[in-house]
């Protein structure tokens, strides 16, 4: 096997030495070396003994050889590497090739990256889109990428609307980890569609909610399906609008089952998270990740007494031991890195997350039950959500805050909270439990309706 040092020697000896050293070898494993260590090759080097392996049958070899002609700007390799790239078997190479069109930078390159808009491949076009971007102040140039807007692939798609679409937004006059006063640890009472049209755009850091279930209990009734998801679309359009850029919302929900109407009539069960989920990204929410709450199987309700006696096919009904918790981040072209770099470091450091966290999206949890509300979160799911997903001062909401427990852990994690919910009866429960364990001597917790808080807000 030949050594790197072995390759810079044929480099300085030139072409001829390298041309005797390919001709002479006949290892795949051995040229697959020589290629993937050729480094750089300074801008006039005598590329043509690669060609030779444009058409090898090994995949690995084409690659190398169509990245090393990248890295030459000789024009005349120009109409090679496009056909390669139209042409090649293998998508990599293919790939490699438009990228290597894209890295000669050559003018003479835009007529050939045009051509590969029209690929298949949508990675082909992305490639070949940001091999043009070397020319983005060439009118022709934008006039032939900006209608790829309405390219039907996403990746496409985000790539040009970054480039020429996305608004430079005003800057935020509240600093990112800041929020209003108002809406520090407050309760209110009322439609949270009421009350949300009195909170600015991006004030909060950080949702988490389970929303009302259709029709299954008695403090959610709607006309139908449709209605309800028509209803949680209007509730996380909001959320959405009021969330920090960039920040998250994690959504609990779970298939629910409506008991049949008589013995004639089947159950009907509904897919909630799976029929609200399109919903959440068409109002610019990116879907992050799936977390399954897995709860003991002696904790929920037994569907499998039937089948247990006649063991018939179709009749199986397993229990259902599982939540979703989707987790949403709020669309935007920053990563994750700045909205880290928006805190300062001592920030940083106290909400760093301690050893024992959970590491897969199976999150193991008993489930709580409560003598006033029927469908409460227990406290360490809500501990993981606000310790993974929010910082120290963070403004945390719960849209249907039930019994609080939003409210109460992200309290004793030394975050602020703000909740809302309608029937009056939770709402005072709320006032009972938590209003004399305020954590945050400065900012007691306020109750309000929803007039009173409107004039809070004008204070
Ligand atoms: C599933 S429970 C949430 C329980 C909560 N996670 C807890 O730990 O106690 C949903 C709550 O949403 C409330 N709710 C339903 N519709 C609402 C609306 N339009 N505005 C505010 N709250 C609402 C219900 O009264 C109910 O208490």
């Amino acid at each position: 096997m030949i050594s790197k040092e072995y390759i810079r020697e044929l480099k300085h000896k030139g072409n001829g030495a390298i041309i005797r050293f390919v001709n002479g070898t006949k290892e795949n494993n051995t040229i697959l070396y020589f290629l993937e260590n050729l480094g750089y090759l300074p801008k006039d080097f005598d590329g043509s003994w690669l060609l030779n392996f444009l058409n090898n049958k090994n995949n690995q070899i084409r690659f190398w050889a169509v990245k090393n002609l990248g890295k030459l700007s000789d024009e005349s390799y120009l109409s090679t590497l496009s056909e390669i790239a139209k042409k090649d078997s293998d998508t990599s190479v293919r790939r490699e090739a438009v990228s290597s069109l894209g890295r000669m930078r050559n003018p003479k390159s835009k007529e050939y990256l045009f051509d590969l808009l029209n690929d298949e491949d949508p990675k082909v076009v992305c490639q070949a889109i940001r091999g043009l971007l070397v020319f983005r102040d060439d009118k022709n140039v934008q006039n032939v990428l900006k209608p790829l807007i309405n390219h039907p692939n996403e990746m496409v798609k985000s790539v040009i609307y970054k480039e020429y679409f996305s608004e430079t937004k005003t800057e935020n006059e509240q600093p990112h980890p800041d929020s209003y006063d108002y809406l520090k640890n407050i309760v209110v009472n009322g439609d949270v569609r009421e009350i949300l049209k009195n909170v600015p755009d991006e004030s909060i850091h950080l949702t988490f909610t389970s929303p009302p279930y259709y029709n299954a209990r008695d403090y959610s009734i709607y006309p139908s399906y449709k209605d309800y998801l028509l209803f949680l679309n209007e509730v996380f359009k909001e959320v959405h609008r009021i969330t920090k850029e960039g920040r998250f919302f994690i959504l609990n929900t779970s298939p629910i089952i409506i008991p049949r109407v008589s013995r004639a009539h089947s159950s009907k069960r509904y897919s909630i998270p799976f029929d609200i989920h399109p919903y959440l990204i068409d109002m610019g929410w990116e879907f992050i990740d799936d977390i399954i709450w897995l709860k003991p199987e002696a904790s929920v309700k037994n569907r499998n007494a039937g089948f247990l006696q006649h063991r018939k096919p179709l009749g199986y009904k397993p229990n259902a031991v599982t939540e979703y918790l989707m987790v949403y981040r709020k669309k935007t072209e920053k990563l994750l890195d700045w909205n880290i770099r928006q805190y300062d470091w001592s920030t940083v450091k106290e909400s760093k997350v301690e050893d024992g966290y959970e590491t897969t999206n199976v999150w193991k949890i008993d489930p709580t039950f409560d003598k006033v509300h029927s469908a409460v979160f227990p406290v360490e799911l809500c501990k993981r959500v606000i310790k993974y997903y929010s910082f120290k001062g963070d403004l945390i909401f719960d849209p249907f805050a039930g019994s609080g427990t939003v409210g109460e852990t992200a309290k004793n994690l030394n975050r602020y909270f703000f909740l809302t919910e309608k029937d009056e009866k939770y709402f005072n429960y709320m006032e009972q439990k938590i209003h004399h364990k305020s954590l945050f001597k400065e900012k007691e917790t306020s109750f309000l309706t929803l007039e009173q808080f409107i004039k809070t807000k004008n204070i």
